[in-house]
């Protein structure tokens, strides 16, 4: 259970993964508030990415990776052969570090996933995509050119596209991968300042090599070294007061 008065949306235990025989993950026990900004933090190769797609069942896509524990969505089995990952990745959406729009407009970046589901209604379709593109504080910066390529617009913009897309289809999760790594400070910043506008609403695990963002954004974070969890706590206590010399020496710049 998190220390918060929160629910948990999210229990994972005794998490391991291999990679062929390599076990990249070693038991990993982390659970997530329903709302709110969790950060997952550690050096390069500590298992931040491996865990957070084990989430919605990424590996799937890949030949020889092994996942073993448990991963309680609200009462889903992530990983029951009954659970449909089309209908999984709807619920929790991935943001991935480098924008990735589809080659058409801005509009059917945005409605994709809802045509996908059957949505024709072009009102609907219309109020949704405005929505999602004002939840992820674009929509003023693309609303006269929705119908023109998303490749046209600059990487922050195509970014915040990324994150309208998936809260389109109203997730309960979001998942993002090092999203701001390949943006610009500014266009970063940005991206900062939706994710922060989000947090009341949806529960959100972020993976960041950048310190000083975990600690602008988060209110959790938690510490992977060499595929293990050192610690988790609130992201003040994680900086400023961690139990573990390990957390401490990473926090202050001593590797990393
Ligand atoms: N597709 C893969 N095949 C084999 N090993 C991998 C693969 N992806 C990651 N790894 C290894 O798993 C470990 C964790 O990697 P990763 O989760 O990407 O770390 P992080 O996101 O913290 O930088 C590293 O040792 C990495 O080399
Ligand atoms: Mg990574």
């Amino acid at each position: 259970m998190t220390d918060n008065k929160q629910k948990t949306i999210l229990s994972t235990r005794d998490v391991h993964l291999w990679y062929g025989k390599k076990e990249a993950l070693h038991g990993i026990d982390l659970d997530f508030p329903e709302k709110g900004i969790t950060a997952l933090i550690g050096p390069s190769g500590s298992g931040k990415s491996t865990y957070l797609r084990a989430i919605n069942r990424m590996h799937d896509l890949e030949d020889n990776v092994t996942v073993t524990g448990s991963f309680n969505f609200k009462g889903t089995d992530i990983y029951a052969p009954t659970t449909d990952t089309v209908d999984l990745r709807k619920r929790i959406g991935m943001v991935f570090q480098q924008p990735n729009p589809f080659p058409f407009s801005t509009y059917e970046n945005v409605a994709f996933g809802l045509r996908l589901a059957g949505v024709k209604d072009k009102a609907v379709l219309d109020e949704a995509v405005e929505k999602a593109l004002k939840q992820a504080s674009v929509w003023d910066e693309v609303k006269d050119n929705l119908h023109k390529s998303a490749l046209g617009l600059s990487g922050g913009q195509q970014q915040r596209v990324s994150v309208a897309r998936v809260l389109a289809t109203s997730p309960e999760l979001l998942l993002l991968d090092e999203p701001t790594s390949a943006l610009d400070p500014v266009s970063s910043h940005n991206i900062e300042e939706t994710l922060l506008n989000l947090r009341d609403d949806y529960a959100m695990i972020i993976v960041t090599h950048s310190m000083s963002q975990a600690s602008r954004i988060s209110d959790r974070t938690a510490f992977f070294l060499s595929g293990d969890l050192v610690e988790v706590d609130d992201t003040k206590h994680i900086f400023l007061n961690p139990e573990k010399q390990e957390t401490q020496d990473y926090v202050s710049g001593r590797f990393g």
